[in-house]
């Protein structure tokens, strides 16, 4: 298993290039299936999710080349529709293979996804949404099973704005008989981005980019090119890494448009920020205000960014509140960030921060994605050697991350760490 090793004490400062988003590829890559064919898809981020979601696909019959940024996908000759757990445990996101396999293939198994490292994360929703689609779902054995020759247009309100069910049942309803409706859907970019991709392949979806969708289901679909979109959760770890460090950083292919709520609190932080076209420029110069947020569905603080947050709180001149609305027990980081010196009380969904207290590095375990970026960003701030243990976590999200951060300044490393297990 591989640490990462940080000297903190770096200014981050520099340019950087904002990779595809792992979310967005993650939705886009299961509509696919819909189509038989070939499919090029650009600025794809080189990722462990990638490669379990490629590797997922190859044993359905399918075939996924990843070239530096560019994934190559040819679904013509998938025999299979049939998610195994193996790869479901690894990546609950495997869950969205399920509406568009049912599609191709009338039915479909896919694993149940099981726990979360941060909280219960049912998918109820995917499944009331199928059952009104009419499919048959049954759940038997740790595996979803759903049949249906052809699905049926209908009503779906999502109690819970839902990314996952949202971009699920939109692969459904697009090739269903008949108009559906999808009300309070989920409005994040990598939904809308995955309704553009469908439109291009041929589905009728109106409203694209509000919570009220209206699909015609058409009789086929056709492959086509696509570009990932840029990931705004990598943009915002880089944004704050040069806050806490004092720095001056340009993010490259980003669109700052999706992060209007991360760039304005980062504003009330006390960053400059000047953003032209794909380009997001940050200098720090002032204390760090203690800025409170409250994670909400898009576009509010995302719930992706909190602990990213928490670490920055952890440098400001005051106390501030975190509150997660998303996942109220989201909180994994915080543990380990009071082990390098931080003062932070977790009460229910909200997490306070008392921030200027000197962090020193020690050995911190990552629990999940966001979790080990907050604790590399302490780590750029402790003073001395931080280890950050599990970093196969920080690999499934985040392309490159040592690289990217030494090229902007910081000592960081990845070496083997030996751990008892
Ligand atoms: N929910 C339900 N029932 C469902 C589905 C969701 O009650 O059937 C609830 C969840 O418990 C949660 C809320 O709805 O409280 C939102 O969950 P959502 O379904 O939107 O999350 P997701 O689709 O499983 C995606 C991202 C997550 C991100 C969330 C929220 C992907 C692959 N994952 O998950 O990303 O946190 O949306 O924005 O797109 C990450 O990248 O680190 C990550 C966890």
């Amino acid at each position: 298993m591989d640490k990462l090793v940080i000297e903190g004490g770096r200014r981050i400062d520099g340019e950087v290039n904002v990779s595809g988003s792992k979310n967005g590829l993650l939705a886009v890559m299961p509509a696919t299936i819909l189509a038989p064919g070939v499919y090029h898809l650009t600025n794809t981020p080189n990722l462990r999710d990638v490669y379990t979601m490629s590797r997922l696909f190859n044993s359905m019959g399918a075939f996924c080349e990843l070239n530096d940024n560019d994934l190559f996908i040819d679904t013509t000759n998938m025999n299979s529709y049939e998610a195994p757990y193996e790869f479901v445990k690894m990546m609950r996101a495997s869950i969205n293979v399920l509406c568009p396999l049912l599609s191709r293939f009338g039915q479909a198994k896919v694993s149940l996804p099981g726990g979360c490292a941060f909280g219960q994360r049912p998918i109820d929703l995917h499944l009331k949404g199928l059952e009104k689609l009419g499919a048959e779902v049954k759940v038997e054995s740790g595996y979803i099973h759903v049949k249906a020759d052809r699905l049926k247009g209908a009503k779906f309100h999502f109690d819970v704005s839902s990314v996952g069910a949202t971009e699920n049942l939109l692969t459904a309803a697009v090739t269903a008989k008949g108009t559906s409706h999808f009300t309070n859907a989920a409005l994040e970019p990598e939904v809308t981005a995955l309704a553009r991709m469908l439109v291009k392949m041929g589905a009728k979806i109106d409203g694209i980019g509000t919570t009220h969708l209206e699909i015609e289901g058409v009789d086929e679909l056709k492959p086509i090119d696509e570009e990932i979109i840029p990931d705004r959760i990598e943009a915002a770890t880089f944004l704050i890494a040069a806050a806490m460090t004092k720095g001056d950083i340009h993010l490259k292919n980003t669109n700052p448009y999706h992060m209007t709520a991360v760039l304005s609190k980062l504003e009330d932080a006390g960053c400059v920020i000047d953003v032209t076209g794909e380009s997001i420029k940050l200098e720090m110069k002032e204390e760090i205000k203690p800025v409170n947020i409250k994670t909400a569905t898009y576009p509010g603080f995302p719930t992706d960014v909190q602990a990213q947050w928490i670490a920055l709180m952890t440098c400001a001149a005051g106390t501030a509140k975190v509150t997660d609305t998303i996942y109220g027990t989201r909180f994994h980081h915080v543990p380990e960030l009071i082990r390098l010196g931080a003062q932070i009380d977790v009460n229910g969904d909200t997490a306070t921060v008392h921030g200027g207290k000197k962090l020193q590095g020690t050995t911190v375990m990552s629990s999940d994605l966001r979790a080990s970026a907050s604790l590399i960003l302490a780590g750029l701030v402790a003073e001395g050697r931080t280890d950050v243990l599990r970093v196969y976590h920080i690999d499934r999200g985040y392309e490159a991350i040592e690289k990217k951060l030494t090229a902007l300044g910081a000592d960081i490393r990845r070496e083997e760490a030996e751990e008892l297990v």
